[in-house]
């Protein structure tokens, strides 16, 4: 009697200890699956440039991208000079909304990767401001960086005159 009570307890323990483990792997999968789930950009339609969404792409590209990437120069990363002419479109935008989705499944992402040896990682940008950097390239490519680029806020010499009667208003505003 006292020995089938054991086997019995001993099976709870087993079905109980399968369980802890096909649950986790089971989350795990879909976690995974998950992750498998993105959906690359199949296509872009390009209309004609805008240098206003230009403008915008390169605001956003000296914000999120310019720690690694350089136009004329490898830095980090490639130089993206002409890339809009090396990649397709919807290839440039997959390769700055999913990128390490790409550097798993595109063979020339692949091939970026192996000459980089460093993952290029998302940086948090939404579909339209990908858009947005595309058109800057796109821009930049065709027409140059002269016209898109704002002027230059502080003009040295301008602040070095401007210096001593800078603090007059601030006063005021102290409680
Ligand atoms: C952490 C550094 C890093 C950041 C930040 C980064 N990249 Fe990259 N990028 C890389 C590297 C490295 C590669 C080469 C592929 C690889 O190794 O993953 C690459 C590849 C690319 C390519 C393909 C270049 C080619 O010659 O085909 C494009 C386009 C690109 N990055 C655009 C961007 C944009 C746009 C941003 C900002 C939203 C950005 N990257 C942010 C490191 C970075």
């Amino acid at each position: 009697m006292s020995k089938s009570i054991k086997t019995n307890n001993m099976i709870l323990v087993i079905l109980f200890s399968f369980a802890n483990f096909v649950i986790p792997v089971t989350i795990l999968n879909s976690a995974v699956a998950d992750e498998k789930a993105v959906e690359l950009i199949k296509e872009v339609k390009l209309e004609a440039l805008s240098q206003d969404l230009a403008k915008v792409g390169r605001a956003v590209f000296v914000a999120k991208c310019s720690a690694c990437h350089k136009r004329e120069e490898r830095y980090v990363g490639p130089a993206l000079k002409d890339v809009t002419k090396r990649r397709k479109p919807e290839w440039i935008m997959n390769m700055i909304l999913h990128p390490a989705e790409m550097i798993q499944t595109d063979e020339t992402a692949i091939e970026l990767f192996g000459t980089y040896l460093v993952p290029m990682t998302f940086q948090n940008v939404s579909q339209d401001e990908a858009r947005q950097i595309l058109e800057f390239f796109r821009y930049a490519d065709e027409k140059g960086e002269a016209d898109i680029t704002p002027p230059q806020k502080v003009d040295p010499d301008k602040k070095k005159a401007d210096g001593g009667k800078k603090k007059t208003g601030d006063a005021k505003k102290k409680k």
